[in-house]
């Protein structure tokens, strides 16, 4: 039972992430202590504190009421925010305490506050979590990094907090420094993905198939079974399906503007650093940022000239439910890929089946593929590519002809499938015999004297490229 002011956890920051926590956490039987600087965040706890106690105005307050050693989870905004909690908490606490950072914070700060603390003994943890408010009242996912002694200490309490899958807790110390949010960087990296591709479909349904929102609800109803389930396909339908208090649908009030906080692109920004091909996250991230460019849309919608979507007789619906699940394996291949080239670099020692694991239950990506990920990398922990995973491959070989037929069709139509396409041409792309390069090889030597390597023969040459 709650024990109420003071206690074995300290949670700081009360939004909806942290006061979810705060909850799930008495419940399981905790004695919980909050703090939020911020008043109206206060007043907001205070309607639904539930035996736990007031909320601490001050940090101070709730640090010196703890049982030591301490232990706090940080739930506030990711960024300068997080960075001034943690030299505060830093200042107060002592030797031996631990704080875990739950915030989408970037793994290279996350690395640094981590030594910065480590001066003092205390140790951070940077702990990816995913599942929304939701999650963190009923189970989410957590991705740990950092060190594994002070892991220990916070284990019990998060696997607590964790969503289950097979009766596991989806709740893992994946590798040291800041492994957890990278591995939660790419989690949301697949998560554009994932919606990308939903979308694509949608507007295909809506635009060359002419469906109403119920009957795309529907449709989407129909996908979210067997191995193409997951839960944003089902939250998909509910969105479509969802009315404003008049009675019309919301989506229909939405603007067609997606935002993005930046964890989707810090993937992107890291897999060119390390140079992992993944075009399918890039153009998840471009999607959007294409979306908001109103100007650039507006006036270049009166100039620029295609085909109206119009209605095409076949039906497209199997064909887009084989674009959605293929492009959504090639995103969880591209998002692994990236796992692992970032696990050698920075020598994490990633234990990339349990990722998938982690992401089994409680997390945004959580759905019928990751039991299929997570078998694929038992099976083999390195395979040449993830859709090179025999069950994976056998999964798009019997979807790629209707893959082709949702880009062409879309294509045709004038609608833009940014998602599915990449995905495919990656797919075409690995398995071609040629990829073109030997011309791109070619051309770098004759401008540039580049060098080239020959396929007949080692080392790199220098040939003079006049016909004559
Ligand atoms: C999760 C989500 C979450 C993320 C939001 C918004 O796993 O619970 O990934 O952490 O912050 O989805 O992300 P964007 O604003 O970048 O879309």
């Amino acid at each position: 039972m709650s024990t109420g002011w003071g206690g074995q956890v300290g949670i700081v920051g009360l939004g909806a992430m942290g006061r979810n926590l705060a909850h799930q956490a008495a419940d399981r039987g905790y004695s919980v202590a909050v703090h939020d600087p911020w008043p109206q965040a206060r007043a907001a706890w205070s309607a639904s504190e539930d035996g736990v106690g007031p909320a601490h105005a001050e940090l101070q307050d709730l640090v010196l009421r703890m049982d030591r050693p301490r232990t706090v989870l940080l739930l506030v905004q990711a960024g300068t925010v997080t960075g001034d909690h943690l030299e505060r908490l830093g200042a107060l606490l002592d030797p031996g305490d631990v704080v875990a950072d739950l915030g989408n914070a970037h793994f290279r700060d996350t690395e640094a506050r981590q030594r910065r603390l480590a001066e003092r003994g205390v140790h951070l943890l940077g702990v990816g979590i995913s599942g929304g408010a939701e999650g963190a009242r009923t189970g989410a996912s957590f991705m740990g990094g950092g060190d594994p002694e002070a892991w220990g200490r916070v284990a019990p309490l998060l696997e607590t907090l964790s969503a289950r899958a097979d009766g596991r807790p989806c709740c893992r110390l994946l590798g040291p420094g800041g492994a957890g949010h990278y591995v939660k960087m790419v989690h949301n990296g697949i998560e554009y993905v994932e919606m990308q591709a939903l979308s694509e479909a949608y507007l295909a349904l809506r635009e060359i198939r002419g469906l109403s929102l119920e009957e795309m609800a529907g449709t989407f109803d129909a996908w979210n079974g067997g191995v193409g389930a997951s839960y944003l396909v089902g939250l998909t339908a509910r969105v479509l399906r969802t009315r404003a208090p008049d009675g019309e649908a919301l989506i229909a009030r939405v603007l067609d503007d997606a935002g993005q906080k930046g964890t989707g692109r810090w993937a992107v920004e890291s897999a060119l650093e390390l140079g992992v091909p993944v075009p399918t996250l890039a153009e998840a991230v471009f999607a959007r940022a294409l979306s908001g460019r109103w100007d650039a849309r507006r006036r270049a919608a009166r100039l620029l000239e295609g085909p109206a979507p119009s209605r095409v007789e076949a039906d497209l619906t199997g064909p887009l439910e084989d674009a959605v699940l293929a492009t959504r394996l090639c995103g969880f291949a591209q998002g692994f890929a990236l796992l692992e080239a970032a696990s050698e670099a920075y020598r994490w020692r990633l234990d990339l089946p349990a990722v998938a694991e982690v992401w089994r239950a409680g997390c945004i990506l959580r759905g019928a593929l990751l039991p299929v990920v997570a078998r694929a990398f038992r099976a083999d922990p390195r395979p040449p590519d993830l859709i090179a995973a025999p069950e994976v491959a056998a999964m798009l070989a019997g979807r790629q002809a209707g893959w082709r037929r949702a880009v062409a069709q879309a294509a045709e139509a004038g609608l833009p499938t940014p998602a599915f396409a990449s995905a495919l041409a990656v797919y075409d792309g690995l398995r071609a015999r040629r990829l073109g390069a030997d011309l791109i090889s070619a051309q770098r030597d004759a401008f540039g004297a580049h060098r080239f390597r020959r396929n007949d023969r080692p080392g790199t040459f220098h040939a003079d490229w006049s016909p004559s």
